[in-house]
């Protein structure tokens, strides 16, 4: 059996007639920039986010330089984040000329620690971006308590955490701002490059939505500088439509993470993601952890399954970052994580089937007495 770690190809065998008459539409109106699509899908995501406004970009990344851009980051400023994330969070801070300060991570959530944060806290501190990694959201009650007694900004980055709750709020709702990346492997993918950010602010709303478009509000009056970082209308055209199947696909993946659970439980050797009573996760992956993770994934991978490793290098050990001056040893748990970590498939069209047929496997590595004392 050959198991992908995503299969986006049944994904779109699924929708294609929607999708393929939605994108000739596009080409017959041919207005393909800021037209009716992203109108309409800014809309329609910022309803299913439960917040009063978004902003349609070219990416995640752009979402979250241009949040924090419009909360007025700047050069000088010190931004809070979790070491154990794609370098995307930490390319947003410094792209403003500000500076990632790391904190590191709970064990159990692969989230930031909030217990942490407030030592890491100078007067330079400006913004706290807590990740909701792998679509299990971060601690929000104790983070948004910290930032507003330390008056601090706080951006979610929620792009691996389309439609996941924390205590019944939608993640990117509960900090100032929230982006997220419509990367194709995402939940909620696009077919290319997309984001968008998220907001209750008018301010942030108003500054994004003309950071992304040159800093105009009319055709050539510029009020400030910009960039261009425009969502297209054929990437929107998708997005509308995935975005109505959204809610069925997060159920399938949860229901897959509960047949994991069953099937992996009591087994020695690996750790499955824990349950919380107060979150939603909407498992981006489904990340378990092993002592021997790198022989299990060349294990798994001569079954014919494929298997990820999100992220091998936590950001403070990575070569790009070396100025900061971090070093090994300073974030424990990111580097231990880092090491044990193993994406399994999860996405929604996998079946019980294959899903058995992981798990066993798993359980027949971890059963076999050849890889027991390596
Ligand atoms: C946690 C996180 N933040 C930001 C991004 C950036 O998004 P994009 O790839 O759309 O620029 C990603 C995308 O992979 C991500 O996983």
């Amino acid at each position: 059996m050959k198991i992908p770690l995503l299969d986006l190809k049944i994904q779109y065998k699924s929708i294609k007639k929607e999708i393929d008459k939605e994108i000739s539409e596009v080409f017959k109106n041919c207005e393909f920039i800021l037209g009716k699509n992203v109108k309409s899908f800014e809309k329609e995501f910022a309803k299913y986010c439960g917040v009063k406004y978004a902003v349609a970009v070219g990416n995640g990344t752009d979402a979250l330089y241009l949040a924090l851009r419009a909360c007025g980051i700047k050069k000088g400023d010190e931004v809070i984040t979790s070491p154990f994330t794609f370098i995307a969070t930490a390319e947003a801070i410094t792209l403003n000329g500000a500076k990632p300060v790391f904190v590191d991570i709970k064990d159990d959530t692969f989230n930031i620690n909030p217990d942490l944060i407030e030592g890491a806290i100078t007067s330079k501190t400006k913004a706290i971006i807590p990740v909701h990694l792998f679509g299990q959201p971060a601690n929000m009650d104790s983070i948004m308590r910290i930032a507003k007694k330390h008056k601090l900004i706080v951006i979610e980055d929620a792009a691996q955490a389309h439609g996941a709750k924390y205590n019944g709020k939608k993640a990117g709702s509960m900090g100032d701002a929230g982006i997220f990346s419509f990367f194709p492997a995402k939940n909620l993918g696009a077919y290319g490059d997309a984001g968008i950010i998220v907001t209750n602010n008018k301010n942030i709303f108003e500054k994004s939505e003309m950071l992304r478009d040159h800093g105009r509000k009319e055709k050539y009056v510029h009020l400030i500088e910009g960039i261009n970082s425009r969502l297209d209308e054929i990437q929107a055209a998708v997005l509308r439509i995935k975005l109505r199947h959204l809610n069925n696909w997060n159920a399938l993946r949860r229901k897959n993470a509960r047949i994991y659970d069953g099937l992996l439980k009591d087994i020695k050797g690996i750790t499955t993601p824990k349950n919380f009573k107060n979150t939603e996760p909407i498992y981006y992956f489904y990340v378990i952890r092993s002592h021997k993770r790198d022989i299990l994934k060349e294990f798994l991978k001569k079954s014919g399954i494929d298997t990820g490793i999100h992220y091998p290098i936590p950001l403070h050990l990575q070569p790009a970052y070396k100025y900061l001056g971090y070093k090994k040893g300073d974030f424990p748990n990111a580097e231990k994580v880092s090491k044990e970590i193993l994406s399994l498939p999860i996405y929604p069209e996998l079946t019980v089937k294959q899903i058995r047929f992981i798990a066993k496997s798993i359980k027949n590595f971890l059963s076999n007495e050849k890889y027991l004392d390596i």
